[in-house]
């Protein structure tokens, strides 16, 4: 039985995840801000950093695999989504990875969005400032934003940059290189009590509402941590910085002939 760190851990798909992986017989070090092993704030540099010190503590040096779950949405401050889901999770991921190729082949999965792919307009300099790790001109470009759209693009924004830091790493020497298999899931709305937040909000309800849904069911947080569990498992391990879609046929409805794109 494997050893697992999931960000993310009390509340949703992490936590969905999390019963899983136990109800399996793994042991889950769980990260969050409360109801957790590893109690740390990955908003911050510091909260980060004991997130990896403690996570790599518990389990010895070797992780069998990781989950990047931690995650905020609108309508949280725009500030606070670009900390949380972009540099909470790329310093996770990166502080957890030799860790992660201490066990010879470990698997994670990060937390996309088909937000990433449906949001017109995201400003290429905050994608840009997201991967190049410039994480106060993120902060900076995310609140000169006009304030009723500056947490959809942080969010947006921040899923799509790190989708892409995924993909770069994922082929990398360091990561398949090393063993590990790293991919991205990118639901649509799934019931979790972040989306509940969304629905409740009078500006983001009615927007999140007027998204097309072809398949007209919510899934709910289980159904999601299915799927994680499998791209934990050895049948997954031929896929490597895919980003699978379960958004429930949201982006083929908008972007049916956009990708897959010819070299
Ligand atoms: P949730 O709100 O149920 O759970 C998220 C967890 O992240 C919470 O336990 C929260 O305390 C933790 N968290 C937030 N900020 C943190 C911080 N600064 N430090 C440590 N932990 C922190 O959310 P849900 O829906 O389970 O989301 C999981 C992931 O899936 C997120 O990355 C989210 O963006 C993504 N997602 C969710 C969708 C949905 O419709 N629910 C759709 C697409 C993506």
């Amino acid at each position: 039985m494997g050893t697992y760190a999931i960000s993310g851990s009390a509340s949703g798909m992490g936590a969905a995840t999390r019963s899983r992986l136990e109800a399996a017989g793994h042991r889950v070090i769980g990260i969050d801000l409360r109801d957790a092993e590893v109690r740390a704030d990955l908003a911050t540099a510091e909260g980060r950093a004991e997130a990896v010190d403690a996570v790599v503590g518990a389990a010895g040096g070797v992780l069998d695999g990781a989950v990047s779950a931690a995650g905020l949405a609108p309508p949280a401050a725009a500030e606070h989504i670009a900390r949380v889901n972009y540099f909470g999770s790329v310093a996770l991921l990166e502080g957890l990875r030799p860790a992660l190729a201490a066990s010879g082949s470990a698997q994670v999965v990060q937390f996309g969005s088909n937000s990433s792919t449906i949001t017109p307009n995201l400003p290429d300099e905050l994608v840009a400032a997201y991967l190049d790790s410039r994480e106060d001109d993120a902060v900076a470009i995310v609140s000169e934003v006009d304030v009723m759209f500056a947490q959809i693009v942080a969010y947006a924004g921040a899923k799509l940059a790190v989708t892409r830091w995924c993909r770069r790493a994922a082929a990398s020497q360091p990561w398949a290189g090393s063993g590990i298999r790293l991919n991205v899931i990118a639901p649509g709305p799934v019931d979790t009590p972040l989306l509940r937040r969304v629905l409740a909000d009078k500006v983001y309800g009615p927007v999140m509402e007027a998204v097309p849904m072809p398949v007209a069911e919510t899934p709910d947080a289980d159904t999601l941590a299915q799927w994680v569990e499998f791209l934990l498992s050895p049948a997954a391990r031929f896929a490597c910085g895919s980003v699978f879609f379960v958004d429930c046929g949201i982006d083929a409805r908008l972007r049916a002939d956009d990708w897959p794109n010819p070299f």
